[in-house]
């Protein structure tokens, strides 16, 4: 039996950076997996195989629509479907060996097999225990269902059935449009698929910022995405050769069904703590079944922490990683602090869509007097070289002081663009810093500053 200093439970992007940082610390450390590759569902499962096969079929579209008028002429580009997934899984493959090498790199003990928290310092792998002063719990989120909905994974799929379906489908219907539905359904209709939406609420994309859920769905619309809104799905029924969704219109109570070859339920994911037996350790959670933490992400035991999905706050592999650097700093007796208030939060579509900081809704809810500096891409000279002129940024400020608040884009890069804005907001500066800021011409930045701008005298290209 081992002891150490710090064991994590899981190898996402929260327990993986938490223990190489817990490492670098010089703290004796071991990470518990029983996966059969590091990384967790943002590795395997989730934002990076998701990434490639939106860059896969993004360059696709490319091909199709843009080539031409360029004058790249010739035959267009066909799907090897079985190859895309060779590539896919080649990039997770390359991503989670990393990992592996980090670990060995920094002395990170790798315990194969499901951990359970035997007590305060203990945790058990199957038949063995290992003791570590400091337990930190980072088991991530699995997809949550829906009532009458049985996930096969097969024509019936989450996020991971989604990643890899055994061939193209022909109508696939994505149930909500959060960030998986949105992302997983640009993926199969830039493949051809005929992909209709049903949406809950209103609005798609809930949370961001109202003018960008617009002008993003706009955009997708245009795509070939199609929107039933306001509609709960009651059903999904299984036939022999397609599934039925049966969904109610919360406007009149209204049904109706649309048929699919595939059904993607993104709804949502749920914190993930089965095995844990953490009723038993006294490992306290919320009614969600939430890991209940304090401010520096103690639980309601000593010496047991928590990070990522299983705690509060947005599923986004950057906040777990964050928590685990400061859990990790915490435990080597210093400050270990994230910045709730500034998390960006990208849609890797195309275009793509990210944000920090406050929306306008909550500012106008908050009652705070504010600016929007707005500008379009279609202003910018190499987002119209390159046929990727859709979309704005909006940067928003305080009216007085001019501290910026927030900022939301659509368009190229956004998802890389938002960053700025990031350390920005880290040293608390105003706009007119940013729009004082020399950006280099021509790039897609260019935008952010002239959005920056038209929170002062105004932008120069509009
Ligand atoms: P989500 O919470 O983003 O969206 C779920 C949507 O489903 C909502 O719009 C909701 O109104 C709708 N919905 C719920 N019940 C419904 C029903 N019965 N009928 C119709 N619509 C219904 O959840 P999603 O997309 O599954 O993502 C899960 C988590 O993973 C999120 O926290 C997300 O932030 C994270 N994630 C982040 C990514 C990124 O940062 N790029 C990529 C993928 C996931």
């Amino acid at each position: 039996m081992a002891s150490y200093d710090v064991i994590v439970i899981g190898s996402g992007p929260g327990g993986y950076v938490c223990a190489i940082r817990c490492a670098q610390l010089g703290l004796k450390t071991a990470c518990v997996e029983g996966r059969d590759t590091l990384g967790g569902t943002c590795l395997n499962v989730g934002c990076i195989p998701s990434k490639a096969l939106l860059h896969a079929t993004h360059q696709l579209h490319e091909a199709e629509e843009n080539f031409a008028k360029m004058g790249l002429t010739g035959k267009a580009p066909s799907v090897d479907w079985k190859a895309m997934m060779a590539y896919k899984d080649d990039t997770i493959g390359q991503n989670t060996k990393g990992i592996e090498f980090l670990f060995k790199k920094n002395k990170v003990d790798w315990i194969k097999g499901w951990g359970q928290i035997a007590g305060q310092g203990k945790v058990k792998v199957g038949d063995e225990t290992h003791e570590a002063k400091n337990i930190v719990i980072a088991t991530g989120s699995e997809p949550a269902s829906l009532p009458g909905v049985e996930i096969d994974e097969k024509t019936v799929v989450s996020s991971t059935g989604a990643l890899a379906l055994a061939k193209i489908p022909k109508k696939m219907v994505v149930i909500g449009a959060g960030v998986i539905g949105l992302e997983m359904g640009s993926v199969y209709s830039r493949l051809g698929a005929e992909v209709t939406v049903v949406e809950y609420l209103d609005h798609i994309t809930p949370g961001m910022d109202g003018e960008v859920q617009k002008g993003f769905q706009r955009l997708l619309k245009k795509q070939g995405l199609d929107f039933v809104m306001g509609a709960a799905v009651q059903s999904v029924e299984k036939l022999k050769t397609k599934c039925k969704v049966t969904y109610k219109l919360r406007k009149d109570d209204s049904e109706a069904t649309v048929d699919a070859d595939v059904v993607l339920v993104a709804t949502g994911r749920r914190p993930y703590t089965g095995g844990l037996g953490l009723e038993a350790a006294g490992v306290e959670t919320t009614e969600r079944g939430m890991v209940k933490t304090d401010p520096h992400r103690k639980t309601s035991v000593d010496g047991i922490w928590a990070i990522g999905d299983v705690i509060a706050g947005p599923m986004l592999a950057h906040k777990a990683e964050d928590e685990g650097m400061a859990v990790a700093e915490s435990i080597a007796g210093q400050a270990g602090h994230v910045n709730y208030d500034v998390i960006p939060s990208v849609i890797y579509t195309h275009p793509e869509v990210a944000a920090v900081g406050k929306t306008e809704e909550q500012l106008k809810d908050e009652g705070r007097a504010y600016k929007a500096g707005k500008f379009n891409f279609m202003g910018n000279g190499r987002a119209k070289a390159n046929f990727a002129a859709d979309g704005f940024v909006k940067i928003l400020a305080d009216k007085e002081t001019d501290r910026i608040l927030g900022a939301h884009v659509i368009g190229p890069m956004a998802g890389d663009l938002i960053h700025e804005v990031c350390v920005a907001m880290e040293f608390g500066a105003a706009a007119e810093d940013l729009a004082r800021t020399c950006h280099a011409h021509p790039t897609f930045s260019e935008a952010m500053r002239e959005a920056a701008l038209a929170c002062g005298d105004g932008p120069i290209h509009s």
